[in-house]
């Protein structure tokens, strides 16, 4: 079976400040999203790569692709996305052929995952796992609040999970294509990551471990560490 991957592109990136949509914004001079397509075309295991683009910029993403040449083994189409990002990865669900059994979604915001990262989901969910998930420890205890009313308000703590069993995912999240396509026709409620869709199905999920530097880039101190990643992976 083969494995394709869907590039949910479409978010206008407001965190990072004003300018064009995330994806679409450079590190060293070259697409965020086009970094973020290379990085599943790393994997030899990869043979389609489909781009989910802001409803109205799917001829821009497009012409960058075909200017930024992936391997050759590497197809690739765009589509154009929708409001939310869990509507964007159905229409890039319904872009693909029948013969990809597997499907990874990756967020074009994570622009520098490393191809082992990739290939180490690709693997779990061929032997195998319904739905696999990267993942890393936490730095940072987390405490669960009771979200102020008034912004800027003091906030009640409710919880402090144990932070040695929580993890921060990450992405390429790695499915069955068919859990994954009923987790979308099933699931209505609002999500942040697409296993979680796949949980409320009642299957299991599992983690296999992250990569530091398939961080999400959110905010604008995350291009300077992108930038500062990119120049030490030149060295
Ligand atoms: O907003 P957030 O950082 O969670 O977005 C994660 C990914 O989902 C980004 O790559 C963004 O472009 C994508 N997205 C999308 N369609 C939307 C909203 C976000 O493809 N409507």
């Amino acid at each position: 079976t083969r494995t394709a991957v869907v590039i949910p592109a479409a978010g206008r990136g407001v965190r990072l400040g004003p300018g064009a949509p995330k994806a679409l914004r450079a590190l060293n001079g070259t697409p965020m999203l086009i970094h973020a397509a290379r990085a599943m075309a790393a994997s030899r295991a990869v043979s389609l790569v489909v781009v989910v683009a802001p409803p109205d910029g799917a001829g821009e993403v497009k012409s960058l692709l075909d200017a930024h040449a992936l391997p050759e083994r590497t197809d690739f189409l765009v589509v154009p996305g929708g409001e939310t990002r869990q509507e964007s990865v159905k229409l890039g669900l319904d872009a693909l052929p029948s013969d990809c059994g597997i499907v990874l979604v990756h967020d074009a915001a994570r622009p520098l995952v490393p191809v082992d990262t990739v290939d180490a989901v690709i693997e779990a969910v061929r032997e195998g796992a319904a739905a696999v998930v990267p993942a890393l420890p936490l730095a940072d205890t987390v405490k669960e609040v009771e979200p102020a009313a008034v912004p800027g308000e003091p906030e009640p703590v409710v919880a402090t999970p144990e932070r040695r069993r929580l993890r921060a995912v990450q992405t390429p999240q790695g499915f069955d294509r068919a859990t994954l396509l009923r987790a979308h026709e099933t699931v209505t409620d609002d999500v942040t990551d697409d296993a979680s869709m796949v949980e409320q199905l009642g299957l299991p999920v599992v983690v296999v471990p992250g990569h530091e530097e398939a961080f999400k880039v959110t905010r604008p101190l995350d291009l300077v560490l992108a930038e500062a990643v990119l120049a030490r992976r030149r060295l």
